[in-house]
């Protein structure tokens, strides 16, 4: 009998995870002793009754490198730690099913998890890990926001897509004397706000890790337009911050989704410019998930079928509780607590922000 690898993608979708499945399913093939299966949406497949898993293989996985989502589904609510359930009073409860759903899966016969998420899922990962399963993590995130990995697949992509955002918005502001604001994603971390306008060759470039102030947003303006001509793209991360401000976000009402909702900030600080006395015209763009869909990059697509070779990798080898990273130019295991412990900003010192700073880009700061 074959030795089973299930696989499953977690958290908010992005590119390269077809890719990534893709990768596993190839490698798994060219052993004599390993078939992959496959849970639809992140663990709930296996815990759902009756469940949903998938087989994976050569002809289903045909061709779906190049495409966007995942086959699998996904879902960034609930979870084995917190299933939501509604009791009789008809109020939802969360029940840790880990060890539960740890026994279905030995009773299925799988001997290897390869799970594909987020930071948050990495986290999931290393508990169950802890709790005994043979699970090995691959990171994905359009946030770029993991240690330990130079970059996360599907980052490079939502660079690509806000990078056209603000090529198309520059011909637009330019021709009616416009300041636009483009509000791209990226939670609390700034590389996909940072890396899109210095491709873009934005004016301005608010991102979390640099609290920015307004009177130097104006002023750039002001300096734009002092020959009464001009305009300005400000590419604003979600997450920015005012200095002395906080985040603009709201706690989600879907039942098991403990993320944030972000957004709102390039509308924020439109009517902040205005009020502060900004008296040209001003349009705001959020980009949204635009950034997350469609087809990977090559470099995604390069990047999530080395993750995925190399995550069939480990669990033939049996080395199970790491993460698989890209640290140019190899592709190594990192175990699981490393890759967890903190997450990767922007660092205000980075030669990246030199870079921006370089070009004459204001950041808000200064
Ligand atoms: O983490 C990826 C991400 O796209 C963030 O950039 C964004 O804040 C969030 O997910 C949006 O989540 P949702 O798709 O649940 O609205």
């Amino acid at each position: 009998m074959k030795k089973k690898a299930l696989i499953l993608t977690g958290g908010g979708d992005c590119p390269g995870l077809n890719a990534v499945i893709r990768g596993v399913v190839k490698r798994a093939e060219l052993t004599d002793d390993w078939e992959v299966v496959g849970s639809i949406q992140s663990f709930d497949g296996v815990l759902h009754e009756p469940q949903e898993i998938v087989e994976l293989n050569g002809s289903n996985v045909a061709g779906i490198h190049y495409q966007g989502g995942t086959i699998l589904g996904t879902t960034t609510k609930g979870g084995p730690f917190a299933w939501p359930t509604k009791g009789k009073d008809g109020a939802w409860d969360f029940v840790d099913r880990s060890d539960e759903m740890i026994q279905t899966l030995k009773d299925m016969g799988v001997e290897a998890v390869i799970s594909i998420g987020g930071d948050g899922s990495q986290r999931i990962s290393n508990r169950l890990y802890d709790q005994g399963l043979n699970i090995i993590g691959v990171p994905k995130t359009i946030d770029n926001d993991l240690l330990s990995t130079d970059y996360t697949f599907g980052f490079q992509t939502a660079v690509q897509v806000a990078t056209e955002a603000v090529d198309r918005l520059v011909t637009t502001a330019a021709s009616h004397n416009r300041v636009i604001i483009l509000e791209v994603m990226g939670r609390d971390a700034g590389w996909i706000a940072l890396s899109s306008a210095i491709a873009g060759g934005a004016e301005v470039c608010l991102i979390p890790e640099i609290p920015y102030k307004l009177d130097v947003i104006l002023e750039k303006i002001n300096t734009r337009f002092k020959k009464g001509r001009g305009h300005v793209i400000i590419v604003v991360a979600e997450g920015a911050v005012e200095q002395g401000g906080g985040a603009l976000s709201e706690v989600s009402d879907e039942i098991g989704n403990e993320n944030l909702k972000l957004g709102g900030v390039a509308h924020k600080l439109l009517h902040d410019l205005k009020t502060a006395g900004c008296d040209v015209d001003m349009r705001e763009t959020v980009l949204g998930h635009l950034q997350r869909g469609g087809t990977p990059t090559a470099f995604d697509r390069i990047l999530a079928t080395q993750f995925g070779v190399s995550a069939m990798e480990l669990a033939i080898e049996g080395n199970f509780g790491k993460m698989v990273a890209y640290q140019h130019p190899n592709i190594v295991p990192v175990p699981f607590l490393e890759a967890v412990k903190d997450q990767n900003f922007v660092s205000p010192d980075s030669a990246l922000v030199a870079t921006a700073r370089g070009t004459g880009m204001s950041l808000g700061d200064k």
